[in-house]
This record gives C-alpha cells, sequence and structure tokens, in this order.
C-alpha cells in the first residue's frame, strides 16, 4: 500500500517549511514595506516587452507559487493548479524527489539505462544508491528484473518515455503493470510527450497515487533558456515538493515569458507537427546514406543512429559546424550519435554532409 507519510524521510516529514513574505500576507496593498525590496525600483529602462507603461520592474519578488502561470498551464494540461509544480527546469524536481524521499546513504532509486543522464547525477549528490535494470535490446523495461531488485528501502523508480537518447516510447501496460504493484514513487518523464502519439500519463493521476508525471517547456515549448520544468501529481505530493523548494524557485522574469509564450499554442502545435515530419524525413535520408548502419524509430524530436566509426563522424560533423551527441559509449547504444531534428535547411546540410563523409 501507497503511504505517503511513510514514505517521506522524517525530517521532510516534521519540517516546517519556510515562511516568506509574499505568503503571509495575501490580499490588497499599495506599499510594500514588508520583505526588504528596494522600493524605487530596478536599473533599468522602461522597456516595452511586458507592454508599453509596465516597465520592466523586477524589485519585487515573485510570486512563490506562480499561480497565475500555474492557472495557464492547468488549462493547457486538464490539471486542477493543486496539482501542479513548477520547477527551474525538471531537473529541479528530480532532485526534490531524492531529497524528499530517499534517506542518504540508505535508500535506493530504480534506474533503466540507457536513459536520461540526471536521474544518476541527482542520485549520486544526494547519496542515492542506484539500482541499473537495463532496459531489454528492443529498448522495453524488463519488468521482472525490475520487480526482482525492489526491496524496502527502494523509494523511487525513474521512466522515461519518450525515452532519451533511444527516442522509443515504454510499452503503457508495462509501466502500469509497476504503478500497480510498486508501494514507492514511479516517476513516468514525458519530456519529448508533444512528439510521440503515446497517451500522456496525467490523466492517470487520479488512479494512481504514486505517480508523478515530469514535463518541461524545454522541448517542444521552445523554452530551454527559461527554464521551467513541470511535475504533475497528486496534492499530497506537489505539498511535498512545494514545502522543500527555495521559496522563489521561479523568477517574476520566468514567470511573466512563459505566461505569453503560452498563449502561443498553435505557433507549438505547429512546430511540432514540422519536427515529426522532418524527423521522418530526416530519417528516409541517412537510411540512404552507406555510413548509417541503423536508424531506431523515435517518437521523439531526435534520432539515435548507428554509424560506422562513431568518433570519427563526431568529429568530421564537428569540423563541418554540426554537433551531434556522442552515445557511443552508452550501454546499448554502441556506435550511437544522437541527432536532433533541425529545421529543414539545417537537416538538409547535415544530410550533405553525412553523404559527403570519406572514411
Ligand atoms: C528525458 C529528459 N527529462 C528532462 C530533461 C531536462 O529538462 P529541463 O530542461 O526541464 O530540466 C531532459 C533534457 O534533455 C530530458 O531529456
Amino acid at each position: 500500500m501507497f503511504d505517503i507519510d511513510n514514505l517521506l524521510r522524517k525530517n521532510i516529514l516534521a519540517l516546517t517549511p519556510y515562511s516568506s513574505a509574499r505568503d503571509e500576507f495575501k490580499g490588497k496593498a499599495e506599499i510594500f514595506l514588508d520583505a526588504n525590496e528596494n522600493s524605487f525600483g530596478s536599473p533599468l529602462n522602461t522597456l516595452s516587452f511586458f507592454g508599453e507603461g509596465q516597465g520592466e520592474r523586477f524589485n519585487r519578488y515573485p510570486d512563490p507559487m506562480q499561480l497565475e502561470l500555474k492557472e495557464k498551464i492547468s488549462q493547457i494540461k486538464g490539471v486542477p493548479s493543486e496539482n501542479i509544480f513548477l520547477g527551474n527546469g525538471s531537473d529541479e524536481a528530480i532532485d526534490i524527489l531524492y531529497r524528499a524521499f530517499c534517506n542518504p546513504g540508505k535508500d535506493s532509486v530504480i534506474l533503466t539505462p540507457p536513459t536520461y543522464g540526471m536521474y544518476e547525477v541527482s542520485a549520486n549528490i544526494n547519496d542515492v544508491f542506484v539500482k541499473r535494470v537495463p532496459l531489454t535490446t528492443n529498448f522495453q523495461l524488463d519488468v521482472e528484473a525490475i520487480a526482482n531488485v525492489v526491496n524496502e528501502n527502494t523509494k523511487l523508480i525513474f521512466l522515461c518515455s519518450p525515452n532519451n537518447p533511444t527516442g522509443n516510447s515504454l510499452d503503457r501496460e508495462d509501466i502500469e503493470m509497476i504503478l500497480n504493484n510498486f508501494d514507492g514513487i514511479v516517476v513516468v518523464d514525458e519530456a519529448y510527450i508533444n512528439y510521440s502519439r503515446q497517451r500522456s500519463f496525467i490523466p492517470d493521476l487520479v488512479d494512481y497515487p504514486n505517480l508523478v508525471v515530469l514535463q518541461t517547456l524545454s522541448k517542444a515549448w521552445g523554452l530551454a533558456g527559461l527554464r521551467i520544468g513541470m511535475a504533475f501529481a497528486s496534492a499530497d505530493i506537489i505539498s511535498v515538493f512545494n514545502k522543500v523548494k527555495p521559496p522563489y524557485n521561479i523568477s517574476e522574469a520566468t514567470q511573466k515569458i512563459a505566461f505569453k509564450a503560452l498563449d502561443n499554442i498553435q505557433q507549438i502545435n505547429s512546430w511540432i507537427k514540422e519536427a515529426v515530419v522532418e524527423r521522418e524525413k530526416l530519417s528516409a535520408a541517412l537510411k540512404q546514406i552507406p555510413l548509417i548502419l541503423e536508424i531506431f524509430p523515435s517518437d521523439a524530436n531526435f534520432l539515435l543512429v548507428k554509424v560506422k566509426e562513431p568518433k570519427w563522424v563526431y568529429d568530421y560533423l564537428l569540423g563541418r559546424g554540426i554537433v551531434v551527441r556522442d552515445r557511443s559509449k552508452v550501454l546499448l547504444c554502441d556506435g550511437c550519435l544522437r541527432i536532433t531534428v533541425g529545421t529543414p535547411q539545417e537537416n538538409l546540410q547535415l544530410i550533405d554532409d553525412l553523404r559527403n563523409y570519406k572514411a
């Protein structure tokens, strides 16, 4: 049985979180003398980005709970705001999960390599023991092997779907099997879900109190520089995130810009369609190049590609001004490069350069 109080570290269960000036005051006021800000303003010209007359003033602390931004995300995702946490990138959400649920030097996490590298780095930072259960050769979960390594100190399982760096989606039934049988937290990282035909696990939150879904504004939403990651979970789990996070973890500038950007959903949807079309075109063109040994099916905005002489190809492309990711030393990714889908012009240049590669 999933029991969040039992799962949490005792110090987090007992924690009284920091209460900021902006938490304590709610209501309307004209004069803010509660937070030791600079009451005079910010040393910025009144620029027009946020609208005429609004200027760029950042002398006030931002909303610690990002309520307006969450309300907009809530409408887009169809999830109540109380089920949303916003972090300084998904990486902040990943780190908070370890800090809240895993006792350093005692508890463990299950990871399924090859997968997103930060799960392991963050575990190492937090002194959490990593149990690795590799994906099968067709990049799917080995559910039985996962079940075999769970013990009472296993607090988290990270599953990435579509998976980075392989690009494929994990079988839904496998994820459901784990959600149904594991009493710790199951994190389903959907950073690339917009490029996939798979259904998100967000609607399943009502059925699984142990589910955390991660998404991000860094990929399809085109806002990697802003650093906004989203965690969707039960209100109980979200209140744990809110307890542990730094009080003002999303800056005022970030909140304002993201709020504006989220209005442009049509632009995002058209870029997603274009990226998917480009992905398939790129895949077809790469297939014609003898240097390319294998192209793995992708549900994401990148392709995992097996090549002859990966290191030389990597260096050659770099010499041509194109940087890809060398994943050739990663488990199950022998000889592989990971290539992000670029603009049509960038993809044409990549294909052209690869055609001209001489061993
Ligand atoms: C699977 C996956 N999750 C999370 C992230 C990080 O996202 P963010 O920019 O929100 O920290 C990445 C970035 O590459 C990723 O590949």
